[in-house]
């Protein structure tokens, strides 16, 4: 299955990439003025429904743009055919694919595969994540003032700004620096490789966070809610480290959202 998810989200990040400045409809989500969509989001998604479908015609789906299949399976794949979207239509070259595959409800593979850098992320449950072939390994930094942090912020960020910018603002005065990409699944998947130290986010989906929580795991780190209770993909809040800071990223997001 692993291979198959990566020959989908090769083929679909060729096609974003070709698609770079391309773009001829850009639509508004679900009355969201910052949550678009174009018609690149939906073809991308076609093409990996179709490789998939191909092999596995029995497995359910869950993807962005088309939402659950009704089939009933013990295997699901979660997908996101375009996570980065924004930065897509800016020209921004800070998007991927992510596709994890979820078996009994628990995610056991997944893949992103970034068609700029062709850096291919990928893992199975208890055998490792990688990059390009090559084991990953979370960070060694114990303390914020050593660490690399990077968030996102909610596309109701102008409804709910508590929500994103207080913990920023908390975060910015402790952290050796602070980002923002644009990719939460790149982000994810920058912990594994220890890029960054760790990351959080409130409101994501299920799709965003599926290949890249199996990838922070399986390179040593740790994954739970701002509670510090083991997180799931269905969760709103996620805060993935290398483990070592974990803790005190919980004291700063404890804090809640005071200005
Ligand atoms: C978004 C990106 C972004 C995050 C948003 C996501 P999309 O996904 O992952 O980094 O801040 O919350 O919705 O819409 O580009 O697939
Ligand atoms: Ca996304
Ligand atoms: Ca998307």
């Amino acid at each position: 299955m692993l291979t198959i998810a990566i020959e989908a989200a090769k083929e679909a990040g060729k096609f974003l990439k070709y698609s770079v400045g391309r773009v001829k409809n850009i639509e508004v989500k679900q009355g969201e003025e910052r949550n678009l969509v174009s018609e690149i989001d939906k073809g991308s998604e076609a093409k990996i429904i179709g490789i998939i479908k191909r092999h596995y015609p029995h497995h359910a789906i869950l993807a962005e743009e088309s939402g659950a299949s009704d089939t009933s399976s013990d295997y699901k794949w979660v997908i996101d055919p375009l996570d980065g979207t924004t930065n897509f239509l800016h020209g921004l070259p800070i998007f991927c694919v992510t596709i994890g595959i979820e078996y009994k409800g628990e995610i056991v593979a997944g893949v992103v595969y970034d068609p700029n850098t062709e850096e291919l992320f990928t893992a199975e449950k208890g055998a490792g994540a990688y990059l390009n072939g090559k084991r990953l390994k979370v960070s060694t930094s114990t303390t914020l003032i050593g660490s690399l942090l990077v968030t996102g912020f909610p596309y109701d960020i102008a409804q709910n700004p508590d929500n994103a910018i207080g913990h920023f603002v908390n975060f910015v005065v402790e952290a050796q620096g602070l980002r923002r990409l644009g990719s939460a699944a790149l982000d994810l998947s920058y912990v594994a490789a220890g890029r960054f130290d760790g990351f959080w986010e409130v409101n994501l989906n299920p799709w965003d966070m599926a290949a890249g929580i199996l990838f922070v795991r399986e390179a040593g780190g740790r994954v739970t809610d701002f509670a510090g209770a083991e997180s799931t993909i269905y969760k709103k809040q996620v805060l993935a480290s290398n483990g070592a800071i974990h803790d005190s990223m919980l004291r700063i997001l404890s804090k809640g959202f005071a200005r």
